[in-house]
C-alpha cells in the first residue's frame, strides 16, 4: 500500500493520461546538476546524507538526517523523478508524513559547496501490495544485515529497552534466498515538486530555481543568490 495524507492516491499525485505520455521518460532539469553533485562527491560518504524536513501535528518543523538510497524512475511508466529514503514505520516522520505529506530535503556537497533544497511530496510504502512494492523489496535487499536488523529493534522513541530486546535477530536467511522485509520497513519516495540549488562557488554564487507547472512540464530559472 502506498499512503498518502489527505487521501491523495498515488494517481493523483503523478502524471496520468497525456500527461504522462509527455513527460514519460523525460529527466527533470535538476537531475542532472544533482547527479553530477553527486558524482564529484563519491568519495565522501557523508554526501549522501540530507536533511529531511516534515510538519508536526501542531505545525511545527521536524527535522532529521537521512540516507539517499537512490532515484525513483518510472516503476509502472510514469516520470517520478523521485527520491528513495527508508526509515521505520514506527518513527515520528511515517505519522507526519500521513498527516501531511509535504517534506523538505536541504542536502549540501561539501566539495563541490553545493546546496540543494528538494520541496515535494512524500509517497510512503508500507507493504508489498501496490506499485512502489518491487522497489521496497529490491531496497530491502540492497541494505546491510546490519540496516536490515535495526528494524526488529524495540519501538524508535520509547525509553530505552533491555539490552537483550536490540539482541533478538530474525532467522538468518539461506545463501540467494532473499527475506521479505518486516512490516516496519517503510520505503519513502520523496517527489520533489520545487528545487533549489545553490553553488557557492562564483562571484556572485549561483542559483537556479526548478518548479513544476501545473501542467507537470519543468520551469527552470535563474536566480539572485
Ligand atoms: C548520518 C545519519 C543517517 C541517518 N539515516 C537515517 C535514515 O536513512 N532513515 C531514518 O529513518 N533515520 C535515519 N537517521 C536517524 C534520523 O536522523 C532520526 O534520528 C530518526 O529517524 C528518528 O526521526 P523521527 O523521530 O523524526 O522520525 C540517520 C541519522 C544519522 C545521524
Amino acid at each position: 500500500m502506498v499512503k498518502e495524507a489527505n487521501d491523495l492516491t498515488v494517481s493523483n499525485q503523478i502524471s496520468t493520461g497525456d500527461d504522462a505520455s509527455r513527460t514519460k521518460g523525460q529527466l527533470a532539469p535538476w537531475r542532472s546538476p544533482l547527479s553530477r553533485a553527486l558524482h564529484r562527491n563519491r568519495a565522501l560518504a557523508y554526501a549522501r546524507y540530507g536533511q529531511l524536513a516534515t510538519v508536526r501535528a501542531d505545525g511545527r518543523p521536524a527535522n532529521r538526517t537521512v540516507v539517499f538510497r537512490g532515484f525513483l524512475d518510472q516503476p509502472d511508466g510514469l516520470d517520478w523523478n523521485g527520491l528513495k529514503f527508508i526509515c521505520d514505520r514506527r518513527s515520528a516522520k511515517v505519522a507526519e508524513l500521513e498527516a501531511n505529506p509535504w517534506a523538505e530535503l536541504c542536502w549540501y556537497f561539501p566539495k563541490t559547496r553545493e546546496q540543494f533544497r528538494l520541496a515535494g511530496k512524500v509517497a510512503i510504502a508500507l507493504d508489498g501490495q501496490d506499485t512502489l512494492g518491487p522497489v521496497r523489496q529490491q531496497t530491502w535487499e540492497a541494505i546491510s544485515a546490519n540496516a536490515q536488523t535495526s528494524f526488529y529493534w524495540p519501538e524508535p522513541g520509547q525509553p530505552r529497552a533491555e539490552q537483550a530486546a536490540f539482541e533478538r535477530q530474525e532467522q538468518p536467511v539461506e545463501a540467494n534466498q532473499s527475506s521479505l522485509p518486516p512490516d516496519d520497513f517503510v520505503l519513502l519516495v520523496l517527489q520533489p515538486l520545487e528545487v533549489d540549488h545553490l553553488e557557492l562557488r562564483g562571484e556572485p554564487q549561483n542559483r537556479w530555481r526548478y518548479s513544476q507547472t501545473e501542467e507537470r512540464a519543468w520551469q527552470s530559472l535563474e536566480v539572485n543568490p
